[in-house]
This record gives structure tokens, C-alpha cells and sequence, in this order.
């Protein structure tokens, strides 16, 4: 209907301009007709009464020509008739003869372009003047006076015919028009709802398009077909994940949109040394995980700059490119105060969010100051994203519990963003989730997310039962989405790894070299059994555990007091924080007492290298070991793990895991252990030191298998894929709502 007045209302007003513009030209048209009929008629008459006429003059019998007048004047129209004789100024005429026409007045009246008219009060006269035969009459001339209120009468009726007609032509038009404009309507619609449903894109019409929907349909087809490419769903197990791999998702399914990454933790680090200023690269399983990505992907790194010499090598904009080596990504450094460094990383981040994470026994600590801290250091974390980012809705990686208020900060800003947030950390049950005083906020935080990954499903899970117990939120435990504030956030599992083949195996040297050069290095005799570890200093690390199994494994099994070594590669780490000092000093007391137990052993059991080792040389560890121990009382997976198996090219050694670490779930290849039982962990080391070569081979071979096929590559590919489909779906049903929009016109 709506569509039918906007068609009608313009139809009528321009029919009825054009009625109003005709009316007076039909009308002065008419009376040009009439005019001309009154000359002819009168030009007749004029004939016709010549000769009579002049009869009767020349009888000089004025009342005969009276009575002559009155004969013509019986014709309707006639109005007067006069004669003009020479020398008179008035006329000889019938009764009704205008005054106003005079003999000597005449000549208005005798041209031949001039209507006749004369204006009386008893309406329009029409006047013709025919002068008579000049031989018989010379100078003398018949004035012959018409009616013309008839013509005004004809008029008014030619207005009330042109009325009606235009009202009845107004009506056909209107209804013709408003027919055929809803048959054509309707038609393209079908038309268009047909192009929409594939019919004639992705399969053949039923009839062939018309030619006004052609453009229409071919523009129709590029997007579905785009659409299409960009949704096909892609099976992640069809791919083979590389970093070429990466980038071709990055351009085909995301069009080469700009990717963000954000973490606390900068992949290089610039320290001021006596020798100059070093390059760093963190003990972060974040950074090794991370870092091959963004080589992949370009983009830019928002990070913390957290080394002594960091200021002096950014540029004016705070960014250096990186790898220094082969730039392939711009790291942008953020600076913090030492007291929102306290506050936001040692305080709220460390002394707070992360033994709340992490089952290890170490009580949280929360202080009010130091959540105002990582409130605002979040906040400039956002600044920063909005003000590197180069579109309205790049693909910002969030990483980790440093930055669970991020994710809303950024949507506020870049409303369009896809975020998709990881936490790298373990997920608690909702009991212990809510001793967090600023627990809601945090969720609504990381509910801004578009997605949030998690390690394991574990921790999904811990994280909806969170959500479902702490917020009024939609959780779908079908989809595992939730829908808070009006936004969907999906949940999912995304299990990282690190890169296949790692960076540190190009410079590795053969199995048998490292063997003899890391044994060299630690004074130990070339066919000495050893066992290594890789960490930070960490509590969650299970060190000393590991440690006390070491011990334990000596009692049990003594043939091994002096043929055996476990060397501990242990990074320092948030040594601003009580907690940390106190182990690191426990961790060295534990090493200190289980060598002391030992005292006739001819080589240390433990060895304790507490520092920092760049990832080269922990390879070169890796390689040389027999065993490696993972002992973290609670990991969300665990990286070292991954690198052990990553670096034994010679499918051996064997993985000792602790089951609380997240990489337990995905290597059930390895010596699978509880690290709080001792003895248990002993007999797995004896296990490991003692497994024959082609067992270590299968396992070995296995663990290889999986890590280089679910590598860092497919975490990270997993992520945009699902990110991709999530904005292509956000496309689609923008398209739907505009197809509604038309359908409902
Ligand atoms: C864990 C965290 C990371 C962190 C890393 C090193 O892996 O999940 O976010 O970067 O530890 O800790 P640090 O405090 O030195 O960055």
C-alpha cells in the first residue's frame, strides 16, 4: 500500500497541474473558433443582406429598413444590426444596438487580427463591420452586432466536461498504474528473494532472470560467491599447518585483515649490559607460542617494554620492527610506572589472579590499589589497540590474566573488532573463582570477547559454571556460547603448542655431539645417565617435588647414586614478589639437601642452573638428556613439554608428565605421573632410565606425530577460522536484515 501512494500521490498532482495549465488554453482556444465562425457567418449575412439593403436606402423608407433590421435580429444570435451612412456619426439601427458603437469609432473593429469584441455589461458582444457595394453604396457600412454569452455558457461547460474527464482520466491512470506497479513489484521481489536463494547463483533458476534483475543478480552472485570461498567450511584437519598456511587463512578467509596481538610479556627483550645492550628472548610459554605466529602474520605486537635498554631502541612512536634480524611484525612497547608495574603485573596479575588460577597452595592476595593499577594499565592497553589499529575492526589477540578487562575496553572503543582473548592459564571451579573481591568485573571484561579460548575443556567448562553461578548471562551448554549484555561470546577449547619444526632445531647439533658437550659442560663422564628440567622458578612448577623424586628414585633404586644427574634449567622470575623469593631460595635448599643426602655420590644428583638460558641452549639440554621431568602441580599445558618431544629428531628419550599439566591430556605417550606422590615419580624415573630403546622410539615417535601436526600454527589457525566464520555470519545476517528491510517495503 505504502508502495502504491508513493507511486499514486505524484501521478495525481501532476495530472493535476496539467488539468489546471489546460483549462484556460482550451478555452482561448475555443473562443478563436467561435470568433472565426461568427466572422464567416457574419461576412455571409453581410452578403446575403447587400443587395436588399441597399434597395432600401436608396427608397430612403427608414421604416422599412426598421422592419428589415427586426427580420435578422429574429436569428438567436443576432444582437443589433446598424447602417453607417457618409457624414453620420450615428449609426441607423435595430433597438438593442450598443450605444457605444459609433460610425466614426468602427475602425477598432475592421482589423483583421482583432478578436471584434466588445465588453458590455450584458456580457461579450462580437461586432463585424462590412462595408457595402462602393458603386451603389459608396461609403456606407453594415455593422452586424452578435451575442456571445452563449460562448460563455459553452465555456463554463467545456470547464466541467475538461473537469470530469481529467478526474475520470485520473482514476484510470491511478488504478492502471498502481496495477501494474505491484505486478511489477511483486515480480521483482520473487525475482530478487529467487537471486537471494541461490536460484540461478548456486543453482539454475526456474525461469530465466529478467533482464532489469540481471545487474542486480550478477552483483548478488560475486558476494554469495565470496561469501561462499570465505565460509566454505575448512576442515583443520585437511590442512597441513605451516606458517604459509597461517598467512593464506589470514588473506583468503580474512580478507588480509590486520592482526593485533596484546601481552604483557614483550618476545624481545633490549637489556642494558656492562658489554652493551643485549637482546632477550623471555622464558614466556606465551612468547614461544606466539612469537612464529606473528612472524606469519605480520601485524603489531603491543607489549609491556619491560628491559633496561627498551626506551632507547623504539622509535618516536614507542615501535622497533622485529625479529631484529628479519623484521616481520612491529612490536610496540607500552610503559609503566614502577608503582603500576607493582600494582598491575607483581600485584593484582601475579600475587592475585595467578595462584587464584593455579591449584598450588599459595593464597591469593588482593588489595584494592593494586586492581585501580590494572584497571588503568588495562585501560592504556586499549588506548593503545585503538590507536594501532589501522581499520574499525581488526583481529585483536588478547593473551592472558594480565588483561581480563581488555576485551570490553577494546569493543567500547572499536565496536566492530573481533577479539578473541586466550587465557593461558587454568580456569578455577566457581567456589574458588568467587573469593575474587572484583570477580564480576573481571567476567564482564572478558565477556567482551567475541571468543575466548581456553587450554582444555576443563576449564571451558569451569568457566561457564562460573559465568552461570556469578552473572545474569545466557549460557548455551549446546553451542558453549554466552550471550551477556546483548553480545555472544563463544567458548572454546583451542590446545596451544609450539612451532613444527622449531626455530632452535636449525642450529642444533647432531644428538651424539650435544650429548657429549652438555656432559662436558657439567663434568660428567660421557655415558652418565641425566635427566633435565626447564623452568621458571614458578610454585606451580613443582620443582621441589621433582626434586624430593629425584631423591627418592636415589633410595629406591641406588644403582643409580653417581650414574644419574637431573640438571634444573630454572629462569628467575617475579622476584618482586615474596612468594617467588622464598622459593627460589627453597628450590636451592631442596637441590642443596637432596646432593647432601647423596654425599659418596662421585656426581651430584641435582644440578641447579638458576638462569636465564636462551632457547638454543636449552635445545642443546633437551638433546642431551635421557629424560625429561614436567612436574607443574598445575599447568594449563605446558610447553616444555612439547619442546622436549620437539627436539629429539632421534626419536628418543623419554617424557616424564605430570598429569595436572594440560599437555598430559594431548601426550598419553609419556611416563604420566602425580607429582605430590614421590614415590610414584621415582619409579616412573627408573622407568624412563631403563626403557629400551625401541619402546622410547614408539612413544617418541607418536608424541612427534601429534606435535608437529597439532603445532602452533593450527592453534593459532583455529582461532581466525572461527573467527573468520564469526564475522561472516555477522555479515550475513546484516544481509538478511536488509533483505527484510526490502521485503517488507
Ligand atoms: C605464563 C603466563 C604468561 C607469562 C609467562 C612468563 O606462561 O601464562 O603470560 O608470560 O608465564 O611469566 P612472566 O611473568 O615472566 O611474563
Amino acid at each position: 500500500m505504502r508502495l502504491s501512494l508513493r507511486f499514486l500521490i505524484p501521478l495525481l498532482l501532476a495530472l493535476g497541474v496539467f488539468a489546471y495549465a489546460t483549462v484556460p488554453l482550451v478555452d482561448r482556444l475555443m473562443l478563436r473558433w467561435f470568433v472565426r465562425d461568427l466572422d464567416i457567418r457574419a461576412t455571409l449575412i453581410a452578403n446575403a443582406v447587400q443587395d436588399p439593403l441597399v434597395g432600401l436606402v436608396e427608397q430612403g423608407s427608414p421604416a422599412r429598413l426598421t422592419r428589415y433590421f427586426s427580420r435578422l435580429l429574429q436569428d438567436e444570435r443576432m444582437h443589433g444590426v446598424g447602417l453607417c451612412l457618409p457624414g453620420l456619426p450615428q449609426p441607423l439601427s435595430s433597438p438593442d444596438f450598443p450605444d457605444a458603437l459609433r460610425c466614426d469609432q468602427l475602425d477598432a473593429f475592421a482589423e483583421a487580427n482583432s478578436l471584434h469584441l466588445l465588453r458590455t455589461p450584458l456580457g461579450p458582444l462580437h461586432v463585424t463591420v462590412k462595408p457595402l457595394d462602393e458603386a451603389r453604396a459608396p461609403g456606407m457600412r453594415l455593422v452586424l452586432v452578435h451575442d456571445m454569452s452563449w460562448i460563455g455558457r459553452r465555456s463554463e461547460e467545456t470547464r466541467q466536461y475538461l473537469f470530469w474527464f481529467f478526474v475520470a482520466l485520473s482514476t484510470i491512470v491511478a488504478l492502471i498504474t498502481v496495477v501494474i506497479a505491484q505486478l511489477s513489484w511483486r515480480g521483482w521481489v520473487q525475482g530478487l528473494r529467487a537471486i537471494l536463494r541461490g536460484e540461478g547463483l548456486v543453482r539454475p533458476a526456474s525461469g530465466a532472470t529478467p533482464p532489469e534483475l540481471r545487474p542486480l543478480a550478477r552483483d548478488v552472485r560475486e558476494l554469495v560467491r565470496q561469501l561462499e570461498r570465505q565460509h566454505h567450511p575448512r576442515d583443520d584437519s585437511q590442512i597441513t599447518w605451516s606458517p604459509e598456511a597461517l598467512r593464506s587463512i589470514l588473506e583468503g578467509e580474512l580478507n588480509g585483515h590486520e592482526v593485533i596481538v596484546v601481552s604483557n610479556r614483550e618476545p624481545y627483550i633490549h637489556v642494558k649490559t656492562p658489554e652493551g645492550v643485549r637482546m632477550q628472548r623471555p622464558a614466556s610459554g606465551l612468547v614461544t607460542a606466539l612469537e612464529p605466529v606473528m612472524r606469519a602474520c605480520s601485524g603489531t605486537w603491543i607489549a609491556h617494554g619491560s628491559g633496561s635498554a627498551d626506551r632507547t631502541t623504539v622509535d618516536a612512536h614507542d615501535r622497533i620492527a622485529v625479529p631484529p634480524d628479519a623484521p616481520a611484525y612491529s612490536l610496540r612497547r607500552i610503559w609503566l610506572t614502577p608503582e603500576e608495574e607493582a600494582g598491575y603485573y607483581s600485584g593484582f596479575a601475579n600475587e592475585g589472579l595467578w595462584p587464584l588460577c593455579h591449584i598450588a597452595h599459595v593464597r591469593p592476595t588482593f588489595r584494592s590499589t593494586d586492581f585501580e593499577h590494572y584497571r588503568t594499565v588495562n585501560a592504556r592497553f586499549a588506548d593503545a589497540v585503538k590507536a594501532e589499529a589501522k581499520s574499525a575492526d581488526p583481529i585483536v589477540l588478547v593473551q592472558d590474566y594480565h588483561f581480563a578487562l581488555l576485551p570490553r575496553m577494546i569493543r567500547d572503543r572499536l565496536p566492530r573488532a573481533t577479539v578473541i582473548t586466550f587465557w593461558h592459564i587454568p580456569w578455577p571451579n566457581p567456589e574458588a573463582f568467587a573469593i575474587c573481591p572484583w570477580r564480576n568485573e573481571l567476567l564482564d571484561g572478558m565477556l567482551g570477547s567475541s571468543i575466548l579460548g581456553f587450554h582444555t575443556q576443563f576449564h571451558c567448562n569451569n568457566f561457564l559454571d562460573t559465568v552461570d553461578r556469578l552473572l545474569e548471562a545466557r549460557v548455551d551448554r549446546e553451542t558453549f556460547t554466552v550471550t551477556f549484555r546483548g553480545q555472544r561470546t563463544a567458548v572454546h577449547r583451542y590446545p596451544i603448542s609450539i612451532e613444527w619444526p622449531p626455530q632452535a632445531m636449525r642450529v642444533q647439533s647432531p644428538v651424539a655431539e650435544a650429548r657429549r658437550a652438555v656432559r662436558a659442560r657439567l663434568g660428567l663422564p660421557e655415558r652418565h645417565a641425566l635427566g633435565v628440567g626447564v623452568e621458571r622458578l614458578d610454585y606451580t612448577k613443582g620443582i621441589l617435588e621433582r626434586f624430593r623424586a629425584v631423591g627418592r628414585l636415589l633410595e629406591l633404586e641406588p644403582q643409580w647414586v653417581g650414574k644419574f644427574t637431573f640438571v634444573q634449567i630454572a629462569a628467575p622470575t617475579r622476584g618482586m614478589i615474596g612468594d617467588y623469593r622464598d622459593y627460589a631460595a627453597r628450590v636451592k635448599a631442596v637441590a642443596d639437601e637432596v646432593n647432601a643426602r647423596f654425599p659418596a655420590a662421585a656426581h651430584p644428583p641435582i644440578v641447579l642452573l638458576a638462569e636465564h638460558h636462551e632457547p638454543d641452549a636449552i635445545y642443546e639440554y633437551f638433546r642431551a638428556a635421557d629424560l625429561c621431568f614436567v612436574s607443574s602441580l598445575h599447568d594449563g599445558m605446558n610447553l616444555v613439554a612439547k619442546e622436549f618431544v620437539a627436539s629429539r629428531d632421534d626419536d628418543r628419550g623419554v617424557l616424564v608428565l605430570s598429569q595436572f599439566a594440560g599437555a598430559s591430556r594431548e601426550l598419553p605417550e609419556a611416563l604420566i605421573v602425580n607429582p605430590y606422590d614421590a614415590d610414584q615419580c621415582a619409579a616412573a624415573l627408573h622407568l624412563a632410565l631403563t626403557m629400551p630403546p625401541e619402546e622410547q622410539r614408539a612413544r617418541m615417535r607418536l608424541m612427534r606425530g601429534l606435535v608437529s601436526e597439532f603445532n602452533v600454527y593450527r592453534w593459532a589457525g583455529r582461532m581466525l577460522i572461527d573467527a573468520a566464520a564469526m564475522r561472516q555470519r555477522s555479515r550475513l545476517s546484516r544481509f538478511a536484515r536488509d533483505r527484510e528491510r526490502l521485503e517488507s517495503a
